[in-house]
């Protein structure tokens, strides 16, 4: 069987974009700032994704486009097969982060149609409870799956690039327009401090926690740790600059996080809404940004207006997910891509149920499969790109460029040693507080 490729180089940039830049922007990363601290929790957000982000992605990069395989098979096709296990964590990560993703991509629909119906008028706390779990969550998870399968059973080409070129662009107008309706609301200054200006002292009483959630966001906003970049780059088929790209995508995604509180915050602030989303944990943004669109004028719209690029950006993200499930399953049992689809969605339906009856799940499953799934899957990469494989890495990496630059050796350096003791350091809190 042929195996698929991207038809372009933009296709694949955006394909990339599209699942780095997803709810781990627009929705987790404005409720961890909340949590964390605001401004210094981004200030040291940016600092992981500039020293540890940017190198893994190119670690996942390499993996993918040397072996033209899925992140299982890529092991044996790169003469390492007993680091096939490195690839098991990826994908086990990718069951979990789905499930629940899907559950929260469905809340986002049920708030698509409530912003046009009226639906969360009054009560917008009560109107959480009743969209997050029971039966319209289960309805709604399992049509944001379906949605998902629809665009992963098309194919590379016909379906991600192309849903990916359509969907990508019109996320980052919409958040743009969001952005500048926000501006011109009355009262948004607290907003705005709240987000922008750093308080080392919330920073020194609080690195303890601080830190892995900032690494585990770094992590997910990139999609990284899983295998998603790994499959990704495993249809480039011709040499590009992977340097190049990783920067673009970054970039991008970093714009689109830092943008996205551009619009959140000040949007609660101007309806007087609170900023900290203390304790609340993942509910708290979507009942208190949907008490803000209940108050401000021309809400509805706007808030259907949101909803509606959430949903998109969540979609592009999730169908990265599946297709990297797809890939191994493709690959390895040379099942056709149909019907591979159509199992897998309907196998992470179901991991998804629990998650969709009882919100407790989420915050469960969110934790161990981000601050521990991730952040191992990240450091067993690294270590076999740094410590195994390289010579050959370097070669790669230096494709398409003719040759390595400067960067390089800072890069493998980064890689042998800055990266696994920050995420073994990471890893070590997040179990600590996992266990606790
Ligand atoms: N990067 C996505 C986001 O920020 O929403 C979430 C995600 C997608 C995480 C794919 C991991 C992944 F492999
Ligand atoms: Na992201």
């Amino acid at each position: 069987m042929v195996r698929d490729t991207w038809a372009t180089r933009t296709g694949f940039i955006l394909a990339a974009v599209g699942s780095a830049v997803g709810l781990g922007n627009i929705w987790r990363f404005p409720f961890l700032t909340g949590e964390s601290g605001g401004a210094v929790f981004v200030v040291v957000y940016l600092a992981l994704v500039a020293l540890i982000g940017l190198p893994v992605m190119l670690v996942e990069f390499v993996i993918g486009r040397r072996s033209e395989r899925n992140p299982v098979g890529a092991f044996r096709r790169l003469g390492h097969p007993s680091w096939k296990f490195a690839g098991a964590i990826g994908a086990l990560a990718g069951f979990i982060i789905l499930s629940y993703y899907s559950v929260v991509g469905g809340w986002v629909l049920q708030y698509i149609v409530a912003s046009f119906s009226g639906g969360y008028t009054g009560d917008t706390g009560a109107f959480f409870v009743q969209t997050a779990s029971g039966t319209n969550a289960i309805i709604y998870h399992a049509i944001f799956m379906a949605l998902v399968a629809g665009i992963v059973s098309l194919g590379v080409r016909d379906g991600l690039e192309r849903a990916a070129k359509l969907m990508v662009p019109s996320v980052i107008v919409l958040l743009v327009i969001l952005a500048v309706y926000a501006a011109t609301l009355p009262d948004t200054g607290p907003g705005y401090e709240f987000y922008l200006s750093p308080n080392v002292d919330t920073f020194a009483s609080d690195a303890v926690n601080i830190l892995p959630a900032a690494a585990g966001q770094a992590f997910f906003t990139l999609s990284l740790g899983m295998g998603v970049m790994i499959t990704y780059s495993s249809y480039l088929g011709e040499d590009r600059n992977l340097l190049n790209d990783s920067l673009i995508i970054v970039a991008i995604d970093t714009f689109i996080a830092i943008l996205a509180g551009l619009v959140t915050f000040p949007f609660l602030a101007s309806q007087g809404q609170d900023l900290v989303q203390d304790g609340g944990g993942a509910g708290a943004v979507f009942i208190s940004l949907a008490a803000a669109f209940e108050t401000m004028p021309a809400g509805h719209l706007v808030g259907g207006v949101f909803f509606i690029m959430l949903a998109v950006a969540a979609l592009t993200s999730a169908f990265s997910i599946l297709e990297m499930v797809v890939s191994y399953v493709v690959d390895t049992f040379d099942i056709a891509r149909v019907p591979a689809t159509l199992a897998l969605a309907a196998i992470i339906f179901v991991i998804g149920l629990p998650t969709a009856m009882d919100l407790n799940y989420l915050d469960a499953y969110d934790k161990f499969a981000n601050n521990i799934l991730l952040i191992a899957g990240g450091l067993v990469l690294s270590l076999f790109i740094g410590w195994v494989f390289a010579s050959d890495a370097l070669e790669e990496l230096g494709q398409g460029r003719g040759g390595n630059g400067g960067f390089d050796t800072y890069w493998i350096n980064v890689v042998r040693y800055v990266v696994p003791i920050a995420l073994l350091v990471t890893l070590a809190l997040a179990i600590q507080e996992y266990v606790e």
